[in-house]
């Protein structure tokens, strides 16, 4: 297995817990331990009583009954528990993919939705968001990139770094395509229920059948990455059976605490989301205004849903930007290189609650710039 250095965690890793502003952060501001089990009545109580031993492998059935919720006709022992969404994206392309499969996955993206699909043996041909057509993908290039070994399409909607969502009638195109071609479908759903307009949210992809595999997380909409607690939900049963079967070689079961809290949390998602969702508008609201005063430096398709967005610098480097921002104003940003994008792109990250306080520090930095 040949798995080259993660770009984006190796850049995070040199400043993530030295840096003052993370303005380019992917989850939404967290809570402690004590804020979420005050949540509901008697779970700071029934934490002190939560077993160290070995838990279920596919996830406790308190907490797999919980997660079906969010799906429209998921049961329990079609979810398996991972920890974090990392965990699963891993376990998936080794469970579905051999050698010389080709996959079509959705760029630019998480670098692990294509890289480990690579590991696994698989070609990989990105199929291109368009900055021009709003960070939409289009249907006939995906018709075009089609080869006799396609297994999969690998989508994530809303989109890290973009924050695009894709249309609900593009969205059941995929699903039918997939059908039609006998292919998966790797739905990241990660970034679910973080839409701005409720309105707009797509159905989760694994309601649509067994060619389908939606993951989640706690990490991003609902702010609790500390938890490593994330999830597939699917129909697919030989799919299900593979990654359950792998998971024994690399964590066995989950964190027998992380599955009490995160249970707790999914209980009260709707609140958790709300109040992160209220922290991104504000934000939009911010940023909004800061690049209409600085629209020669930057331009921007604004998100739709999650917790980033994806800007292009219209003036210098990029990287030397970013780079001179966080030694010079102890402001994070990300450099589109870490995603492979070569036109001066950076990731911004939406969900914290200091990012007024963030913004004012890069606004004095871009007085002189
Ligand atoms: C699209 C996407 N999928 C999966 C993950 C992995 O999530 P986690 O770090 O919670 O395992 C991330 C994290 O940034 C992501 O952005």
């Amino acid at each position: 297995m040949n798995l080259p250095p993660f770009k984006l965690e190796r850049y995070f890793a040199k400043y993530e817990f030295n840096t003052e502003y993370l303005l380019c952060a992917s989850d939404c501001e967290s809570v402690s331990v004590s804020d979420l089990l005050a949540m509901e009545k008697g779970a700071a109580e029934k934490f002190q009583q939560v077993w160290l031993g070995y838990t279920e492998s596919q996830g406790s059935p308190a907490l797999r009954a919980e997660i079906c919720k969010i799906y429209a006709t998921i049961q329990p022992e079609e979810i398996l528990v991972h920890t974090g969404a990392e965990e699963a994206i891993f376990l998936f392309m080794f469970a579905a993919f051999k050698e010389y499969d080709h996959v079509i996955v959705h760029s630019p993206g998480y670098q692990s939705l294509a890289e480990v699909a690579r590991a696994a043996g698989c070609d990989v041909s990105p199929w291109p968001a368009r900055e021009e057509n709003g960070w939409a993908l289009d249907l006939d290039e995906l018709r075009h990139l089609m080869r006799t070994n396609t297994r999969a399409i690998i989508i994530n909607t809303p989109h890290n770094p973009t924050g695009y969502l894709m249309s609900r009638a593009d969205y059941e195109a995929v699903h039918e395509f997939a059908r039609e071609n006998k292919l998966l479908l790797f739905s990241d759903e990660v970034y679910r229920e973080s839409e701005y307009d409720p309105a707009t949210r797509l159905p989760a992809g694994c309601d649509f059948g067994e060619h389908a595999i939606s993951l989640g997380v706690t990490s991003k909409t609902y702010g609790l990455a500390g938890l490593r607690i994330g999830w597939i939900a699917t129909k697919n049963k030989k799919i299900y059976e593979k990654m359950a079967s792998l998971k024994d070689y690399t964590t066995i079961c989950n964190s027998a605490p992380s599955e009490f809290l995160a249970e707790v949390a999914l209980r009260n998602r709707t609140k958790l989301a709300e109040r992160n969702l209220g922290m991104i508008r504000n934000n939009l609201a911010i940023i909004d205004d800061l690049f209409t005063r600085y629209s020669n430096l930057f331009s921007w398709i604004p998100p739709q849903g999650g917790s980033m967005a994806f800007p292009r610098l219209l003036k210098g480097d990029v990287e030397e930007f970013c780079d001179t921002l966080v030694k010079k104003a102890g402001v994070l940003l990300l450099p589109g290189s870490v995603y492979d994008d070569a036109r001066n792109h950076f990731r911004l990250g939406l969900g914290r609650k200091n990012l007024p306080q963030a913004v004012d520090r890069l606004e004095e930095f871009l007085k002189n710039y």
